[in-house]
């Protein structure tokens, strides 16, 4: 049977960040994880981190509207999280070359380090970027 999912479709703004962390933390409560839980924390920072990479580095020139989908999926205790934009020729990359220069290219260290894998999917327009964390796996005594 299909654990629990939801899916949003927000505007390319930097609005759309916080709306993300707190639709994000609605789901994780409904699946019985509160906002207090560092795996909350953790993973709303995931989210934050791709969602505002959407809305800044995967919009498409010229365009506007609802374009950036966010969903999150509880399999057992593994939370998948894809975020979809609209940007097709540009693609997400670990910069450690800027780290330092501008204060940026941190974002998907963030990623890197807190969820246990993560990717990129091309799609017809723009890509999916997604990331799975396991609630409960190897959090204790780290
Ligand atoms: N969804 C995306 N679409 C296109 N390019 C992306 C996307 N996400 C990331 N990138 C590219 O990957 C780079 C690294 O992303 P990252 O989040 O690590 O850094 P940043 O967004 O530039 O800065 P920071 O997140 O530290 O504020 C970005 O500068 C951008 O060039
Ligand atoms: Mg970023």
């Amino acid at each position: 049977m299909p654990g629990p999912t939801t899916h949003r479709q927000y505007p390319t703004t930097n609005r759309s960040v916080a709306r993300a962390r707190s639709d994000s933390l609605a789901f994780l409560s409904f699946c019985g994880i509160g906002r207090e839980e560092e795996f909350a924390g953790d993973l709303v920072l995931v989210i934050s981190e791709l969602v505002t990479n959407a809305v800044t580095h995967g919009r498409a020139p010229g365009t506007s509207g609802r374009r950036v989908g966010m969903s999150i999926e509880k399999d057992g205790n593994v939370f998948r999280v894809e975020v979809r934009d609209t940007q097709s020729d540009a693609m997400p990359v670990l910069c450690e070359a800027r780290i330092g220069l501008d204060g940026g290219g941190r974002g998907l260290w963030l990623v890197d380090s807190l969820a246990d894998k993560w990717g990129v999917r091309p799609e017809g327009v723009g890509k999916t970027v997604w990331a799975e964390k396991e609630f409960g796996a190897g959090n204790v005594g780290e």
